[in-house]
């Protein structure tokens, strides 16, 4: 019952020394090619191998992220369980990302950053925290997380999701009425939803005109949810002051692209968050643990919602 490692050695050697430790009966490699194919149970990687099929035993296929999109999943067989990586490293990476965006934002960074390139030297009114509104779009373990650890700043706080849910301090909306309803309020915006057929291209002129005149986005999501040219048009037309994007499509962006250079945007590559081996393998061991004992492993995706 091998455990196959296919991403990066640097992290692939911090798991070989987390399962030695903790799961000794569970042998593990990273050398897809010397395997035995009928002796994984157990594949973690980002993008599913060509050859999944060849794993006649798999039974869990492991996401080393936090997301699953990179997936097809009817080319992963049915009775194989689709788990993505849910580990406290992730989460403290995105609280500090989206905590340092929400701020840059509501400081006018962007705006400042410009204006030292101009050398000008002027302030810009200042709203205080208790009257800029943030709405996360997104609460699950990320959205929920972030918002924790933005209490303290005193913003306004709200979030959107498909189900409804209840969490102290956070005015909580779901469905299509609820969604207009935390656009109207949302100073900054920020998306934290998987990428599936309904999230696709979700990001658009009809939602970002929805928002506040002169708000913000904060896009750590998926690139493929943002309408570019629907931003590009927004942040010309002043209806959005500015945005921090993290996840573009095509990623990297093509030379030339508006992103690179537009002044009201900071761009960063796709770094928001990263999977962190030591509390990763962690979570993957437990997981296994879980599935051993009859247990639905944490972070096991429902194939009909897409995440
Ligand atoms: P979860 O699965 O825990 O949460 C997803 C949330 O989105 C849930 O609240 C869910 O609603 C909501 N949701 C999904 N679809 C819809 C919809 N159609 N309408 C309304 N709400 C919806 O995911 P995570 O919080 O762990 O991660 C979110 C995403 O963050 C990942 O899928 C990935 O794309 C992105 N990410 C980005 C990283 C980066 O570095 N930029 C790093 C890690 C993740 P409900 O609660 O009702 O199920
Ligand atoms: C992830 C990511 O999904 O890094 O973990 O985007």
């Amino acid at each position: 019952m091998t455990f196959l490692f296919n991403s990066d050695a640097g992290r692939g050697a911090v798991f070989a020394d987390a399962f030695a430790r903790e799961l000794p009966d569970v042998p593990f490699t990273m050398d897809a090619a010397a395997v035995d194919p009928d002796a994984v149970r157990y594949l973690i990687t980002w993008t599913a191998p060509e050859d999944l099929a060849r794993y006649r035993s798999l039974e869990i296929l492991f996401s080393i992220g936090a997301g699953v999109d990179q997936f097809r999943f009817d080319t992963v067989p049915e009775q194989v369980k689709i788990v993505r990586t849910v580990e406290e490293g992730i989460v403290r990476m995105m609280q500090e990302y989206v905590t340092l965006a929400v701020l840059a934002l509501h400081r006018n960074l962007p705006a400042y950053l410009a204006q030292q390139r101009a050398g000008e030297w002027s302030d810009i009114a200042q709203l205080q925290a208790g009257s800029r509104r943030l709405g996360v779009l997104g609460l699950g373990q990320l959205g929920q997380a972030v918002l924790d650890r933005l209490k303290p700043f005193g913003f306004p706080l709200a979030g959107w999701s498909r189900s409804p849910r209840q969490i102290a301090g956070v005015a909580c909306y779901h469905g299509e009425l609820g969604l207009e309803e935390m656009l109207a309020a949302g100073d900054i915006l920020i998306c934290l939803l998987p990428l599936t057929e309904d999230t696709r291209g979700f990001l658009n002129a009809d939602l970002l005109a929805k928002l506040p005149k002169g708000a913000a986005l904060v896009h750590t999501g998926r690139g493929p949810q943002l309408d570019q040219e629907a931003l590009v048009a927004a942040l010309n037309s002043g209806q959005l002051l500015a945005a921090m994007i993290d996840v573009t499509d095509p990623e990297p962006l093509p030379a030339g692209h508006p992103f690179w250079s537009h002044p009201k945007i900071i761009l960063t590559p796709h770094i928001a968050s990263v999977t962190q081996p030591a509390t990763a393998a962690r979570a993957v061991i437990d997981n296994i643990r879980r599935h051993r004992a009859g247990l639905d492993p944490i972070g096991l995706v429902d194939r009909s919602r897409g995440y």
